[in-house]
């Protein structure tokens, strides 16, 4: 039977759609009571999950560590995108949450803690530099200085090639690159396009850190590109504007020329009207006898 039949996480379609409402009751639960830690009122949905998993490269040599995983639909889209539950630490501050998360996912290393301080919740738990951190937490809550030194604290846990993962319910970057008491960061950001089949709808941005000059020689090429499109953008307005001249020359043109021989033709027809019919037979015959030269 099709109610029977089971997916790839083992479980029947309608245990799922039942899971599903569940994890919705457990996160609006959480954020009744604690609006400003739980910072949604549902789970990510799947397509913002995926979009997430998308920047891990699955390759990646070392643990993947994601801050705030709730009831773990991302956690979920990276085990999907290949990565293996062993390498996965889960750091998350509820403590319903860290029990789900281990009986869901129960080879990934859960640990409950404070994930806005890397250092103090991670120490003595990384054997090596990180792949890559992803991150669900809802940083918007939360003033710059902490989410700087946040993006500062996961750059030193990751190798060089890592990504700092962060979705985010604005639409523009929610780490700036300058803020005041703390050490300018360098680095380089990719944002994904909007996910509209969300609720809310969100981006994803992807943060890797960079050498001086390479964030220098960024800042300079995306310039590059800024003027380059104001160009094409300009250009492309004024070829908008001379087709719109030409058609309403054309249009002009046109019209005289209909007018003119719609005058053309009163003028024979009147001339016509004028002459007697008599007369106008018999003009008529001296034309055709007339030879043509
Ligand atoms: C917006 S929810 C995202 C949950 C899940 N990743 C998802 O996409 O549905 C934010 C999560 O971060 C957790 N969280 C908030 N502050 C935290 C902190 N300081 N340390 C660890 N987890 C935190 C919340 O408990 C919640 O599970």
């Amino acid at each position: 039977m099709r109610s029977q039949q089971k997916n790839q996480d083992g479980r029947g379609r309608s245990a799922r759609v039942l899971g599903k409402f569940a994890d919705e009751a457990r996160f609006f639960k959480a954020w009744v009571e604690k609006p400003g830690l739980t910072g949604a009122v549902s789970p990510s949905g799947r397509f913002l999950a995926r979009m997430m998993a998308r920047y891990v490269d699955p390759a990646g040599v070392g643990p993947v560590i994601e801050l705030g995983p709730g009831t773990g639909p991302v956690t979920q889209a990276l085990i999907q995108r290949g990565i293996a539950q062993e390498r996965l630490i889960l750091i998350e501050y509820d403590a319903e949450f860290c029990k789900l998360l281990g009986r869901r996912f129960p080879r990934a290393r859960v640990i409950q803690g404070d994930a806005y301080d890397l250092p103090g919740t991670l120490a003595g738990v990384l054997s090596e530099p990180a792949a890559a951190v992803v991150s669900s937490l809802p940083l918007l809550n939360k003033p710059d200085e902490e989410r700087v030194r946040l993006l500062r604290d996961a750059f030193a846990l990751m190798n060089p090639a890592g990504r700092f993962v962060q979705f985010t319910y604005g639409m523009i970057s929610p780490i700036p690159r300058k803020c005041k008491g703390v050490e300018a960061l360098h680095f380089v950001a990719d944002g994904s396009p909007a996910v509209w089949l969300n609720l809310p709808p969100a981006r994803v941005f992807s943060y890797q850190a960079v050498s001086e000059t390479a964030a220098r020689k960024v800042k300079r090429a995306d310039a590059f590109i800024g003027k380059l499109r104001e160009g094409a953008d300009r250009m492309k307005e004024e070829i908008r504007d001379r087709k719109d001249k030409m058609q309403s020359e054309i249009r002009l043109v046109t019209a005289k020329a209909r007018q003119d021989l719609r005058m053309r033709r009163r003028k024979v027809h009147s001339d016509a009207k004028s002459i007697p019919p008599l007369a106008l037979l018999r003009k008529i015959g001296e034309a055709k006898r007339t030879p043509k030269r």
